[in-house]
């Protein structure tokens, strides 16, 4: 290399790693944690909104609080889940999308596999996710892993694509009744809490929000006509149909709550999305699984 090249190499390395130290150093508002415990779980909500009292037991929502305009955003929305909500909606017609997606994937029982379903079978696979893959080396969500394994099988399903959410909730249906379970005390499923925790708390974009401000600070505060809910016990009914008509997975619905807040959108299935996904996992662990379910 010559001398001059060399140094040039040296001045950009230089510039690199002074930039790398000043990333890390960027000063950020945070909306302060409440206590999250070192094992998460749902009902910790009592310590919090404590709008848990009136949704933890699905047998005892009382419909006239679901039916009163101030007061039926107290049941975080779960009169919206079956069975109270038995009519017949577009997360239906996803579910019967995602049955044939699957037949077709499945027909050599490969893709099962891959998602790691024991012998081929879908009850409690819900559960396992979001996970730690060693042979991936990072935390993955299910939507994430099953554009991954369709992959594999020839075909393309994006994450966040309305057909990778009609497998999602095919296969997430088979768990209905499974309460959430993830363990986040130890590992990479700990790292990755950690980082959504302070991610859910950062606060960022014009608005200067934090995920918390909302979901935290400002529950059951109107918000331009919206009613924001505790993010304890969210995760068990994903994806959702939303009567916009559109499928969403999780992570849509976080990139809508970015730009509704003025904040840039991250990629779907991104690192720092999946971190949020396990933070809110664990919030709903205790929790069962309730697909296909329907939200405003
Ligand atoms: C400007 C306020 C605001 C901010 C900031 C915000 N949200 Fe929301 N979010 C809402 C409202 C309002 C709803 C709809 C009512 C509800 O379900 O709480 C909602 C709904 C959700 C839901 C769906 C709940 C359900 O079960 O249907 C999730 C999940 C969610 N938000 C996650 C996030 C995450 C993650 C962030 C940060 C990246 C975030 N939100 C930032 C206001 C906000």
């Amino acid at each position: 290399m010559k001398t001059s090249a060399r140094i040039a190499a040296i001045a950009l390395s230089g510039l690199a790693l002074s930039l790398g130290a000043h990333a890390e150093e960027v000063y950020r508002d945070m909306t302060p944690y409440i206590d999250y415990g070192s094992k998460p779980r749902a009902s910790d909500d009592a310590r919090h909104t404590n709008t848990y009292q009136y949704w933890k037991d699905n047998a005892r929502i009382d419909p006239q609080r679901a039916s009163s305009a101030t007061q039926f955003w107290t049941v975080n929305w779960k009169y919206k889940d079956p069975p109270f909500n038995d009519t017949l909606h577009g997360g239906h017609d996803a579910q019967d999308r995602g049955a044939e997606l699957y037949r077709q994937l499945n027909a050599d029982g490969r893709f099962a596999a891959c998602l790691g379903a024991k012998k081929g079978e879908l009850k409690g696979l819900r559960l396992q996710y979001p996970q730690y893959r060693k042979d991936m080396q990072r935390v993955v969500g299910l939507e994430a892993m099953i554009e991954h394994c369709a992959d594999k099988q020839g075909m393309k399903l994006v994450n966040g694509s309305y057909d990778n959410s009609a497998v999602s909730v095919y296969i997430t249906a088979f768990s209905n009744g499974m309460p959430i379970r993830i363990d986040v005390s130890k590992g990479p499923l700990k790292e990755s809490f950690e980082n959504g925790k302070k991610l859910f708390h950062t606060k960022a974009g014009w608005t200067n929000f934090s995920c918390a401000t909302c979901h935290v600070s400002v529950v059951g505060k109107n918000l331009r006509g919206q009613t924001p809910t505790t993010h304890y016990g969210d995760v068990a009914h994903w994806p959702t149909w939303r009567s916009k008509d559109e499928l969403q997975s999780l992570h849509v619905r976080f990139t809508e709550c970015n730009r509704n807040s003025g904040v840039q959108p991250l990629q779907i299935g991104s690192k720092e999305y999946t971190d949020i996904e396990v933070f809110m996992t664990a919030l709903s662990n205790g929790y069962p699984v309730v697909n296909p379910s329907q939200r405003d």
